[in-house]
């Protein structure tokens, strides 16, 4: 059964809000309380002004949260309406979030080394993941997938965490392994000996990587995105089919256990 929400409203003042890849921007908020209670693989429900049309929030994850500044930092893809107007937003701008949402990622004890495979605007909650495995000591490869390298992000940020190693794939060659980054997670899983892996991006690519983990007999947990309209449990909109049922990828999720996925 899901537990009731965590998540509360926060009024956030933007930072800064700038371009980092092609479509793809970071947000940096300030909205301390949130900052100091947001875990790997929860997310946020964005209030964004300009639209009295547009009732819905947006839900985007984390990439990082600095406790002591107060700040929480998204990276999101300029896909449609609410994310152009988001885009629009300029440091001072004020509106409110409501999270911490869902619950993130469950490393499993006695972990020593883990594979991060993300997939286009999948990568942002792998990240905060990748910072508690090397406060925890723990060793970690990553695998990344783009559709071309200007729109490749995250590279940086896990080479500067102390990932083990770190694969790019794009499907047009322009950086990296030329093909899917589902080729390289396959690969890792053949070559080195896992304990946990965890995985981000689009639903096909999960699946795929979800199989091989199965199949090389290592834990898989992966962070679904689905519509949601409340993002509290309320409305039903974000449900998963698994094994265990229906369930609601704002609260029992966004993140599963892959073995238990029925659609993707
Ligand atoms: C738990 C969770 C975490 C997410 N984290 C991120 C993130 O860190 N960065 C990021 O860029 N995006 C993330 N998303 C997706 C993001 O919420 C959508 O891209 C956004 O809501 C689109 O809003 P829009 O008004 O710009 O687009 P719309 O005009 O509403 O839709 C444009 C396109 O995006 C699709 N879309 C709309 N809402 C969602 C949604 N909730 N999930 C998937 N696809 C959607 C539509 O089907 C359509 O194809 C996340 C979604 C969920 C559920
Ligand atoms: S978004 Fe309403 S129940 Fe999940």
């Amino acid at each position: 059964m899901p537990q009731p929400s965590s998540a509360r409203l926060h009024e956030f003042r933007i930072v800064s809000n700038d371009k980092i890849a092609d479509g793809i921007f970071s947000l940096v908020i300030e909205a301390p309380a949130l900052a100091a209670a947001i875990k790997p693989g929860q997310f946020m429900n964005f209030e964004v002004p300009g639209n009295a049309q547009s009732l819905l929030r947006i839900p985007l994850s984390y990439a990082r949260a600095d406790a002591e500044a107060g700040t929480v930092e998204v990276w999101y893809a300029v896909v449609g309406e609410g994310t152009e107007r988001l885009s629009r937003m300029r440091p001072g701008d004020t509106s409110t979030v409501l999270g911490p949402g869902g619950h993130g990622w469950s490393v499993p004890a006695d972990c020593s080394r883990v594979l991060l495979v993300g997939g286009g605007i999948g990568v942002p909650p792998l990240v905060p993941l990748a910072e508690q495995l090397a406060h925890d000591g723990i060793a970690f490869d990553v695998c990344i997938g783009a559709k071309t390298a200007s729109t490749c992000a995250g590279v940086s940020s896990f080479e500067a965490l102390g990932a083990a190693s770190v694969a790019v794939a794009t499907d047009d060659g322009t950086q990296g392994h030329h093909g899917f980054v589902t080729d390289l997670a396959a690969d890792a899983l053949g070559q080195t000996s896992y304990d946990y892996v965890a995985t981000c991006g689009p639903g096909v690519m999960m699946q795929k990587v979800a199989q091989a983990a199965g199949e090389a007999e290592v834990y898989c947990e992966a962070s679904l995105e689905r519509m949601m309209s409340c993002g509290f449990g309320a409305c039903s909109t974000c449900n998963v089919e698994t094994t265990e049922g229906m369930k609601g990828a704002c609260m029992c999720g966004p993140v599963f256990d892959a073995s238990k996925v029925v659609v993707w």
